[in-house]
């Protein structure tokens, strides 16, 4: 796969899991460089086929700790309104809402001075390295929050459940769905008997897409991204990752 957009390897630290942003053990950090090339990818689909090139509301149903959606709308929050998120899983839920609460100046603030009070005890190298790090987000965001404000919104719901979606997203409302589904290593489909969850969770997402939406599934290569109801823009394999980019049919 060639990068056509994040195409040179930035120093991506001051986003590093685990550094500002929250991590706990079993909760994957999606590679930033990555996203911000998908990201970047469906922005340009979303543009060239359906014409549309205002700030919008970005969704992932398998949100996990919500760190690759936090750091897109530090990269990339002037294409983005809204920042939804959502798992089947508690303490996922717990993890997203601490990451999506950094990009509120208020919340962002209380872990400047989270991070400042572990600072003055310890005396760590990493934890200097993490206040630098803040005080940069911080200038992003308030130069970000400056042209738009953003919201976030984070619930509990099974990623194959289309009602329990729509009672937390107003129908037709989401543009862009970006999510990276469990594929076993670290986290792996909530066992709801379905045979083919992502078929499902495609399934599901019908009724909350906006008609010029764009939907970027990441996956193994055993499962199979396809559903009559939407339409393949691109597809590629990046180790043992592969993306698919979809649009509804
Ligand atoms: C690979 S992780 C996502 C990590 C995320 N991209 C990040 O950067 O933090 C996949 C997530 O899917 C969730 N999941 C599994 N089955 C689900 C289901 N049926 N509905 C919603 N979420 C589900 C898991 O709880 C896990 O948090």
């Amino acid at each position: 796969m060639q990068y056509k957009y994040a195409q040179e390897q930035l120093d991506y630290s001051d986003f590093s899991s685990g550094r500002v942003f929250y991590s706990s053990p079993g909760y994957p950090a999606f590679p930033v460089r990555l996203a911000s090339e998908i990201f970047q990818r469906c922005a340009a689909s979303r543009e060239t086929i359906h014409g549309v090139s205002t700030p919008g509301t970005l969704y992932d149903p398998c949100c996990g700790g919500a760190y690759h959606l936090s750091v897109l709308a530090y990269l990339h929050g002037e294409h983005i309104r809204e920042v939804i998120a959502s798992d089947v899983d508690e303490e996922a839920v717990a993890l997203a809402r601490q990451n999506l609460g950094l990009l509120d100046r208020e919340g962002l603030d209380e872990r400047i001075v989270e991070i400042s009070k572990m600072f003055e005890q310890y005396g760590k190298d990493s934890h200097g390295d993490a206040l630098r790090s803040s005080s940069i987000l911080k200038k992003k965001l308030s130069a970000l929050t400056e042209k738009h404000p953003l919201k976030t919104r984070v619930f509990q719901a099974d990623a194959t459940d289309g009602n329990e979606i729509l009672k937390n997203i107003k129908p037709k409302s989401v543009d862009l769905v970006f999510t990276d589904v469990p594929y076993g290593q670290h986290s792996y489909w909530h066992d709801s008997g379905l045979p083919n969850p992502l078929g499902s969770m495609l399934n599901a997402l019908l009724g909350v897409l906006s008609p010029s939406s764009i939907v970027a599934v990441v996956s193994d290569k055993q499962q199979k991204a396809l559903h009559e109801s939407y339409q393949r823009i691109e597809k590629f394999q990046i180790g043992k990752r592969r993306v698919v980019i979809l649009k509804p049919a």
